[in-house]
This record gives C-alpha cells, structure tokens and sequence, in this order.
C-alpha cells in the first residue's frame, strides 16, 4: 500500500458543464470552480499533502469565446487578491507557472506580489498554471538549457540536466493526478513530469468535487502498486534485501511473508513512494538528503 501522495495534479474540468445543468451561465461555474479550489486546497493541508498542482488555463483554452476568456483571467486576479491574506494564513507557498507574457500588467503584478508574500510558506506549495502547455514546458526548458550552456551541443543534454528549466523546478514529480469531470485525457498537462503519475479519472463535475470525492482519490492511489518501470518480481526482493541488511527491525527471517510483509510497510511509511519511488533516492529527496538543495528527475 502506497502512503498518501505527497504532489497531487488537478485538471479541474466540468464547471461548464455544472453550470448548463442548473441553466446558468458558465462564468458561475468557473466561480463556483475558483471557490471549491479553496476548500480543495485547505483539505489538502489538512490531510498533509505538500504539493498541489492545479491546471486552471491551458494554452488551448484561447480558443474559448473571448467573453469567457476574459472572465476567466479577470478571476484569476481577484482570486490572487482575495486569497492572499488566507494563503499567508494557512502557511501556503503560491507560485504561477506558464507563458506570462501574455497575461495583463496587473495581472503579472499581482502574481509576483502573491509569490513572493507567501514565499515563506512551508504548509503547501500551490501551484497554478495559467497560458501552460506541457509542450511549451519542454520547448521552454531546452531553450533555457541552451542559454545557460552555450558551449554545450543539444547531444549533451540529459532528462536530469533538462529538469532544473522545467517551470515545476524544484517540485518533485506528481504521484497522483485527479481529472474530474469524466474525461480521460491529460490535454497536454505536466507530461514530461506526469510520467510515472497515477492516473485518476472521476465523472464528478469540479464544483462538486468535494471531500469525499478527494478522499475517494487519495483512497484509490493508496491501492496502486508502483512499479516505475520494474517487475513485480523485482519489488518484492528489493524489500527482503532490505530485511537482510536489517534483521534486528523485525527479528524474523526474510523468507517469512508476515516479516516481509511489516518490513515493506516500515521501508514504505517513510516517505512517498519509499522503496520503489524515485523521489526516495537520496539524491532526488531533498528531505532524505539535507545537502541536496533540487530533487532530480530519474529514469
Ligand atoms: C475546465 O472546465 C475548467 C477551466 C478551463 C478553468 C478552470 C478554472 C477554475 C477552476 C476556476 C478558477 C481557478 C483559479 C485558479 C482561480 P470547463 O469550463 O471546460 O468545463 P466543461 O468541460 O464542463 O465545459
């Protein structure tokens, strides 16, 4: 069993929908989405999530009516405004990711007064994406890479050097992603850091994605098996080495299945994903390895 994630991505979909059911326009839905990203988040800290990656506006969605474009982006900065004081409050670190160049003054203005008044938070990292594209991401990231290496030819960069220009650097990568909303896809969100992630689809529109719903999600990841490339076979005699190297922990012998059994849930409690998970890696944990300041993206 998986403990909770430690990163959740969100794809917050079906406001549109949530607001035709009840023949409203679509601006309360994505009002109504603002305001359950709120409470989304609070119970995230409450149930000791670190990082929170929601999809709030894509690269696509310019395509949408202007009318609700404009809607949105003029949500996105009240959102900024009247959150501030209640992220401050709640020890939550915003950041916004994306192309910014597009976005108002204003709207870039309140962004950078937003993070840098919660960058002393240590409860939650949220972070939104707005004008974001998984493939802008990668483009951007190479791009950045060849700037800071002019010497170097595109043959010497690998995934790990590519991972500090990526706009998530330095979150690790996201164990679980939601997509509400009933559709099955990831329209081109985090997929260079999503490539690991556990996928969770659920019909429920985002305005009602409630409590229940997210404890329905982090109750079904828990029940994945992460295997990150490797055999089931491979898993298991990872952990009864560790029993070998470790026999005062439980003080029975490897081969016996309740010893291994409570020796894999000791060796998986310790972090996301321990044993099996990349981010447990001294190098790509930070907290298992005070000295590294960025966790690394491995194969
Ligand atoms: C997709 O639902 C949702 C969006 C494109 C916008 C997401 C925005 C929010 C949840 C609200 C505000 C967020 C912040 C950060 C303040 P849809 O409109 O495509 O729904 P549909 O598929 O039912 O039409």
């Amino acid at each position: 069993m998986n403990p909770h994630p430690n990163h959740i991505a969100i794809i917050m979909d079906g406001n549109g929908r949530w607001s035709k059911k009840r023949l409203m326009p679509r601006s309360v839905g994505h009002l109504m989405g603002a305001s359950n990203l709120r409470s989304v988040v609070k119970a995230c800290v409450q149930k000791k999530v670190k990082h929170v990656t929601v999809f709030a506006f894509s690269t696509e969605n310019w395509r949408r009516p202007p009318e609700e474009v404009a809607t949105l982006f003029d949500l996105f900065v009240r959102y900024l405004k009247t959150e501030l004081t209640e992220l401050q409050s709640q020890g939550i670190r915003l950041r916004v990711i994306g192309d910014h160049s597009a976005f108002t003054p204003e709207l870039q203005a309140q962004i950078n007064l937003s993070e840098r008044l919660t960058a002393q938070g240590t409860s939650l990292d949220l972070t939104v994406a707005i004008n974001y594209g998984g493939r802008w991401d990668i483009l951007q990231a190479t791009r950045a890479w060849q700037n800071a290496h002019p010497y170097e030819s595109l043959e010497q960069l690998t995934e790990e050097g590519l991972e500090p220009y990526l706009s998530t650097h330095p979150l690790p990568e996201p164990d679980l992603l939601i997509r509400t909303g009933g559709e099955s896809r990831l329209s081109n969100f985090l997929i260079w850091q999503c490539a690991y992630t556990e996928l969770y689809f659920t019909d429920v529109l985002w305005p009602e994605f409630d409590d229940q719903a997210l404890q329905a999600a982090l109750d079904w990841y828990t029940q994945r098996v992460r295997r990150f490339g490797k055999t089931d076979e491979q898993i298991k005699p990872h952990a009864s080495k560790k029993l070998k190297a470790q026999p005062s922990h439980s003080g029975e012998s490897p081969s016996d299945p309740v010893a291994l059994k409570v020796e894999m849930n000791s060796v998986t409690h310790t972090g996301t994903n321990a044993g099996t998970h990349p981010s447990t890696h001294p190098i790509s944990n930070p907290s298992s390895n005070p000295s590294s300041k960025r966790p690394l993206f491995l194969k």
